[in-house]
């Protein structure tokens, strides 16, 4: 099947992240979230893809992070996924929405002990005095939560990033390379054009 026949980007994206999954070492769901400043300026770093599905790309973070102050203020955002092993690289473009309160403290409930407590400790993104204050606010937290369930924080949740273009490159010979973009419609449905790579 070629990949213009994929008359839907989340089918296409579905088999190539599957691919990803047997043949990539590590975390095949990293990806790279780039959001913007007040003032247009980006900024990239790596997210974990926890859920996807025809409703959008799925990550979960502490929003008062950068990223997070970011996307508040501006929910246009990038994804960006490169499956070295496959020589294939996907881009998305969207708008990140919150997520339910309840699939927000569903995932947080699946997470490891150790990571919701971390999740309590950590003020993302702000200066830290040195890795001991850290340890402070972990133990102080760990001990706080011994006994019981960690509660979600209300400051860590997640976004869903809402794709309005998918563009799938794959790596052929001589830099011949393939790029169908998916850009999506009034309508909602789905247009597929082939670039020059
Ligand atoms: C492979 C990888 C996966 C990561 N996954 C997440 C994630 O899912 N959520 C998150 O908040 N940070 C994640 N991070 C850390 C972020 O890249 C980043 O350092 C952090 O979120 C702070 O970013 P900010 O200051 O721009 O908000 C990950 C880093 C790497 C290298």
């Amino acid at each position: 099947m070629s990949l213009v026949d994929h008359k839907h980007p989340f089918e296409l994206f579905e088999k190539w992240f599957g691919d990803a999954k047997c043949r990539e070492a590590d975390v095949p769901e990293a990806m790279s979230l780039s959001s913007v400043s007040p003032d247009g300026k980006p900024s990239s770093r790596m997210v974990l893809l926890k859920g996807v599905d025809e409703r959008g790309f799925v990550f979960y973070t502490n929003c008062t992070s950068r990223k997070g102050q970011q996307i508040q203020g501006n929910s246009h955002v990038a994804l960006l996924f490169h499956w070295k092993s496959l020589k294939r690289q996907v881009r998305i473009e969207g708008q990140a929405v919150p997520v339910t309160e309840a699939e927000a403290d569903a995932y947080f409930a699946s997470r490891h002990k150790d990571s919701r407590i971390g999740a309590w400790a950590s003020k993302q993104s702000q200066p830290m005095e040195g890795r001991f204050e850290f340890e402070k606010r972990i133990a102080k937290y760990a001990a706080k939560y011994t006994l019981g369930d960690v509660p979600r924080p209300e400051f860590w949740s997640g976004f869903r990033i809402k794709p309005t273009m998918i563009e799938f490159w794959q790596d052929r010979s001589f830099r011949l390379h393939e790029r169908n973009v998916y850009s999506l419609q009034d309508d909602g449905q789905w247009e597929v054009s082939t670039l020059y790579p």
